[in-house]
């Protein structure tokens, strides 16, 4: 089943900026396929939901056979999911390490081979990594190697990409937002984090950029 709707992959789809771009992209008049462990069930027969661990290559697999089934295609790969640790580098542990890697690297890793492999077959599609404006400007005040090693590699990752599929139509961008007010950062932080961000510190400015990187016919990256 194939239809004229174009359809969005949105990863870490349960609360904050994946959440709102859900709504940004149900907004625009895609289907969506929504996965984290927690997403929740809705009334909108426009939304499939896939709950699972990003890290897991079954949940990616069930998000893009589960999507096509439902669908008929896949245009849009948005890797939103991820883990943010803010410690300074000594006191990283192996379990911090491994769970930042899983869902930053492994997680976009296994969703995006395969939603690569099938906008392949329509020479169409298009994958956008978020990932963080502290790769590039580092902030004594946010010790933050893993986000660094991770959305680093993405960033890298995507310019590979980027170059890799454009003579197949398959466009790659990433989004780097600064600091954002999303349950990923304790309510109590809100203030002080709000101090480091010159626009208004809200999903709503890295929701649009997201979308605005989706319908852009051009690889680049985003700084919001
Ligand atoms: N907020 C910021 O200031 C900021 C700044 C720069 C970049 N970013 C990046 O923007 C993206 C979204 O951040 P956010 O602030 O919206 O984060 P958030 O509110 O903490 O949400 C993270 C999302 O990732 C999902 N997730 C985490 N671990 C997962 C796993 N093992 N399997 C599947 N899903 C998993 C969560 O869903 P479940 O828990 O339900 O699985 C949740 O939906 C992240 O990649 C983050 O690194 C955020």
């Amino acid at each position: 089943m194939s239809s004229e709707r174009k359809v969005a992959v949105i990863t870490g789809a349960s609360q904050g900026m994946g959440a709102a771009l859900v709504e940004a992209y149900r907004d625009r008049d895609y289907g969506v396929v929504a996965t984290a462990r927690s997403i929740r069930p809705t009334n909108d027969d426009q939304i499939l939901v896939v709950p699972g661990d990003i890290t897991d290559r079954k949940t990616a697999e069930r998000a893009i056979s589960e999507g096509l089934a439902r669908f008929g295609r896949i245009d849009t790969l948005i890797n939103n999911a991820g883990v943010f640790v803010a410690k300074p580098f000594t006191q990283y542990t192996e379990a911090d390490y491994a769970a930042v890697l899983g869902v930053n690297l492994t997680g976009f890793f296994h969703i995006t081979q395969l939603a690569i492999a099938e906008m392949e077959k329509r020479h169409s599609g298009h994958v956008v990594q978020i990932t963080t404006s502290l790769i590039e400007h580092a902030n004594s005040h946010v010790p933050s190697v893993l986000a660094s090693l991770t959305k680093g590699g993405l960033s890298a990752a995507t310019k590979s990409l980027a170059i890799e599929y454009a003579k197949l139509g398959i466009r790659v961008n990433a989004v780097a937002p600064g600091v954002i007010k999303t349950p990923m950062h304790p309510v109590e932080t809100h203030a002080q984090l709000g101090k480091l961000h010159p626009l208004e510190f809200s999903p709503r400015n890295h929701v649009e950029a997201a979308a605005l990187a989706g319908q852009q016919a051009q690889n680049a990256e985003v700084g919001v």
